[in-house]
């Protein structure tokens, strides 16, 4: 059981400030992965939460006690790395043992620990096994046994499948996510891979260039993001991204962009730059009136995925992505409406990247104005 607080929290390498006043607050229980493209400091940050590597500055709180001082054995958390690093030469069971002859356990309680765990895992009758006799999942989760049998307060880990093919690491994911449950322990979890933040996370928390973008659970990074960044690298494919003017015209805020236009929410803005954001999923094949934008473009592209198909329309100087099922019929060169409603189109600040909300507050001139940050 624990709950993390991270306030501050920098690494500075020479020249180099790879985690920038990281402030977070990981609950107990919480399924918590730090995502983001690679070299944006997760694993930085992971390693100070760890304690293997000392804070240039910032402060590191477990449970009501500041450990930011304490060595990494006495902050009772496991990390889990991506390559699995057990021990040829021992048995599994050796293996899953190992940390617990470190700390002097006597055996008896060990050989119960150990059982515990195997069974946990399903690792029973593997125990007499050597890591170079199992699969890449299982050997997976002799690692992911050797953190659980020293029933750590926390797990921290880095990258944990990435070393798995496509199919085991889909079946992972669904072992992680119980196991999860099932401990009801605090994760901190390190990827770059945003299908298993958005799989398996209770909260994601988005990370560049060492500094925290966005956190929320999956629900809130997918349906609100609070960047340019985040809308771009949670979704695939990615979110459309368009530079276009918003202002207003009879009552109505408008935005547009050659090929695309959107009629918004009702009042009054001056002229103004925005990027229009809209999920590729969310472009439909406009058949009627309805849909509070529509983009006029020549389809390019159609890739045909089996269950869906990507369409690529170029309208105006944009070039956007259009996923479903039913977009298979079209051809090249054919001119087409897509269309996407009200709630699902996405506004930012192309000065700041960061979203833009309509207020639409009492008897004060409308605005677009910068959202309040989605809280930590
Ligand atoms: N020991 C180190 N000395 C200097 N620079 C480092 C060191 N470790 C990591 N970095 C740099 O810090 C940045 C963040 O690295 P890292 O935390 O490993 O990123 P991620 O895990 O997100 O890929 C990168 O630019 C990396 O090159
Ligand atoms: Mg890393």
């Amino acid at each position: 059981m624990s709950r993390i607080e991270i306030l501050g929290l920098t690494q500075q390498f020479k020249g180099h400030r790879a985690v920038d006043e990281v402030d977070l607050v990981i609950e107990d229980g919480d399924f918590v992965v730090l995502l983001g493209p690679s070299g944006c400091g997760k694993t930085t940050l992971l390693r100070m939460i760890a304690g293997l590597l000392e804070p240039t500055a910032g402060r590191i709180v477990i449970d009501g006690q500041d450990v930011t001082d304490l060595p990494s054995k006495k902050r009772n958390l496991a990390m889990v790395f991506q390559s699995y690093a057990l021990y040829p030469h021992l048995s599994v069971a050796k293996n899953l043992a190992f940390p617990l002859a470190v700390l002097r356990m006597p055996k008896e309680e060990r050989d119960t620990r150990v059982r515990d765990v195997a069974a946990t895992l399903g690792l029973d009758k593997l125990l007499q096994r050597k890591p170079r006799e199992l699969s890449g999942g299982q050997r997976q989760r002799v690692a992911v046994g050797r953190a659980l049998v020293r029933q750590p307060s926390a797990y921290l880990m880095d990258e944990p499948l990435s070393n798995l093919d496509a199919k085991l690491r889909t079946a992972t994911r669904q072992e992680l996510s119980e196991l999860h449950a099932r401990l009801a322990a605090t994760f901190v979890y390190v990827t770059h891979d945003q299908v298993e933040a958005m799989t398996m996370a209770t909260k994601i928390v988005v990370l560049d260039a060492g500094r925290i973008e966005q956190a929320g659970t999956p629900e809130e990074i997918y349906h609100r993001p609070a960047s340019v960044f985040v809308a771009g690298f949670v979704g695939a494919p990615p979110m459309n991204l368009v530079p276009a003017v918003a202002g207003s015209a009879a009552g109505v805020v408008t935005a547009s962009a050659s090929g695309m236009d959107a009629r918004l929410w009702q009042g009054e803005v001056d002229e103004r730059d925005v990027v229009i954001g809209v999920r590729p999923e969310h472009l439909r094949v406009a058949d009627s009136a309805t849909g509070a934008l529509r983009v006029h473009g020549v389809v390019e592209r159609i890739e045909n995925l089996g269950s869906e198909q990507v369409l690529y329309l170029r309208a105006g100087d944009a070039l956007l992505t259009a996923r479903g099922d039913g977009l298979g019929g079209y051809r090249r060169g054919d001119a087409i409406v897509l269309g996407a409603a009200l709630e699902r189109i996405h506004l930012f600040d192309p000065e700041t990247g960061r979203r833009l909300e309509w207020v639409s507050d009492s008897d004060e001139l409308p605005a677009i104005e910068a959202s309040v940050p989605i809280p930590a």
